[in-house]
């Protein structure tokens, strides 16, 4: 049978890549998607990849989400990718308390409710994988990022946590820090902003998505069993 795996944030960016290449490596996969409802359909036309929407920033959503996605991929879900992700940048002496808590919801404690909902059926069944997309200025920190960089790193010590937890229940729970990689996302970045990122960048460019999904596909692998805890620098030597 098939493992099931549930990617959120999986038809845009850096999910749709990962979705993508976890269904074309064998798996039955789901995407979640929050707002974007035309992108979503059309992701779903091109691949033929089920969608469903969710907030995961929402507790009870995330429940019933996933007992939506179970029910229709028929199991439980093996693989999780909480991919799901937003920039709100700013400073911190001009950031709004709705910016700081808008990117910790989404990013961070998105993190504990699909995990927290995922984790008594992977611990009955003796497997599982947790994949938590942090970032690479989550590791090293990055100005006009406090709320963003807080959440990212925090996830990297929410994945250590629930390694340790997880590690004798035959499932592993690892992190990805991607570095900068070409998306809506870093598209929206200024340009003079971008080209000094660039130079910080020793392999002298952004990254491609399918270079991140390739990651997720190493730690999903039923032969990385012995991989938990660690976190994945993805990011053309960055800081290294
Ligand atoms: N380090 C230190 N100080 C910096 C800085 C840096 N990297 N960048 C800007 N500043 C300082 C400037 O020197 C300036 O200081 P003064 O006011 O004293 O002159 C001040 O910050 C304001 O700079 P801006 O003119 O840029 O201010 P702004 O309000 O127009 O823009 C910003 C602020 C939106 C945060 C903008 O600087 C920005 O977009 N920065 C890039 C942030 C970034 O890298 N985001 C990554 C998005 S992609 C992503 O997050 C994916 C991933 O995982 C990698």
């Amino acid at each position: 049978m098939k493992k099931i795996a549930l990617v959120t944030g999986g038809t845009r960016g850096i999910g749709s890549g990962i979705t993508k290449a976890l269904h074309s490596a064998g798996y039955s996969v789901a995407a979640n998607y929050n707002s974007d409802s035309t992108t979503a359909a059309k992701f779903h036309e091109e691949t033929g990849i089920p969608v469903f929407s969710w907030d995961v920033s929402d507790y009870e959503a995330c429940e019933r989400g996933v007992t939506q996605v179970c029910e229709q991929l028929g199991g439980t879900v093996d693989i999780l990718v909480n991919n799901a992700g937003i920039t709100r940048d700013s400073m911190l002496h001009k950031m709004d308390v709705s910016l700081w808590a808008k990117v910790i919801n989404t990013n961070l404690n998105s993190v504990f409710n699909m995990s927290r909902v995922v984790i008594p059926a992977m611990r009955e069944k003796k497997f599982g994988r947790i994949i938590n997309m942090s970032s690479v200025n989550g590791v090293k920190g990055q100005a006009g990022q406090t709320n963003y960089s807080a959440a990212k790193s925090g996830i990297i010590g929410f994945t250590k946590a629930l390694a340790l937890e997880s590690a004798n229940k035959g499932i592993t729970v690892n992190a990805i820090a991607p570095g900068y990689i070409s998306t809506d996302m870093t598209d929206a970045i200024r340009d003079d902003i971008k080209a000094k990122i660039v130079e910080t960048i020793p392999s002298g460019r952004f990254g491609r998505i399918e270079e991140i999904a390739h990651g997720v596909l190493f730690l999903a692998d039923e032969k990385s069993s012995f991989v938990t805890g660690i976190t994945l620098n993805i990011n053309g030597g960055q800081y290294l």
